[in-house]
């Protein structure tokens, strides 16, 4: 499905970050797994080319622009074109609770990681996803992450993690129009709760489990390869007429009233 692709994936080291490496490897792209955390990148980036794929890792801070700039310069000089990009990185500190009681600096470093971080790869990467449609002829995509919490409140407000996320997918339906006669196609997945360490902390009993999982007609918690599939399938051609497209992962919590 991603053949001769190559794709950028952010946070690449992470929980749902590695789930898409992995689903891109196995789709057939060569994937350049970034992290701040070098190491985790690295890691992964070895057992995909021990599996025999195309990984490689690289470091870098998403919030900052020159810190990309250098990524996707290095990523050009390692692959020699760019064609997807999946801005996955992103952070849901616990100090970020209601907009009544974070401080301007929880606000600010939010921002900066999730939302600068979608802006500042997608601006550099932009050059290279053009010349790719040049010589392919096919659309480039870019997949940013959103959550199921930009489109419902929640009893434990986290406000920074969540204005950013909505931030992110606005922002989105407006690249996909302006990026659309550029024949680059921007599209943004909203997951609801997936098993990785960071949401296992907000439901620690089986109690706290069972009451959310209530709320998912489909019964269950999700599961990193069901956003990573998703995302594989919107960075390949594939999905080539789908732009602008904001796409609920969540097991059907977000059309269930009670
Ligand atoms: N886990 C969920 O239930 C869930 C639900 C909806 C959306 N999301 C979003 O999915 C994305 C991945 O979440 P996850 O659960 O895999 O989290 P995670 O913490 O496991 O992974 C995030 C990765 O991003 C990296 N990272 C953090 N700051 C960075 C920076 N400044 N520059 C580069 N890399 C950085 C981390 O080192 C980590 O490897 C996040 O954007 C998150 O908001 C997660």
């Amino acid at each position: 499905m991603n053949h001769g692709r190559s794709v950028v994936v952010t946070g690449g080291g992470g929980a749902i970050g590695s789930a898409c490496v992995r689903s891109l490897c196995q789709s057939g792209a060569k994937v350049s797994v970034v992290d701040i955390d070098f190491n985790r990148a690295k890691v992964l980036a070895n057992e995909m080319v021990a599996a025999g794929f195309e990984a490689v890792p690289f470091q870098c801070n998403v919030a900052s622009f020159d810190e990309a700039q250098r990524l996707i310069d290095d990523v050009y000089d390692r692959f020699g074109y760019i064609d997807g990009l999946v801005n996955n990185a992103g952070i849901m500190p616990h100090q970020d609770v209601s907009f009544a009681t974070a401080t301007m600096d929880d606000w600010r470093e939010i921002l900066d990681i999730n939302l600068g971080g979608t802006v500042n790869l997608s601006r550099c990467a932009l050059p290279h996803l053009k010349e790719s449609v040049r010589r392919r002829a096919l659309p480039s995509s870019i997949v940013n992450m959103s959550s199921f919490l930009v489109l419902l409140g929640a009893r434990i407000p986290q406000d920074g993690y969540t204005a950013s996320k909505g931030a992110i997918a606005s922002l989105s339906r407006s690249m996909a129009v302006e990026l659309g006669e550029d024949q680059i196609r921007v599209n943004t997945v909203a997951p609801g709760p997936i098993e990785t360490p960071h949401v296992a902390k907000f439901f620690n009993t089986a109690e706290a489990r069972a009451k959310r999982i209530e709320r998912f007609p489909l019964g269950r918690f999700g599961r990193p390869e069901d956003v990573s599939e998703a995302i594989s399938f919107l960075i390949s051609d594939k999905s080539a007429w789908i732009t602008g497209v904001l796409l609920p992962i969540d097991g059907g919590a977000s059309c269930n009233y009670i």
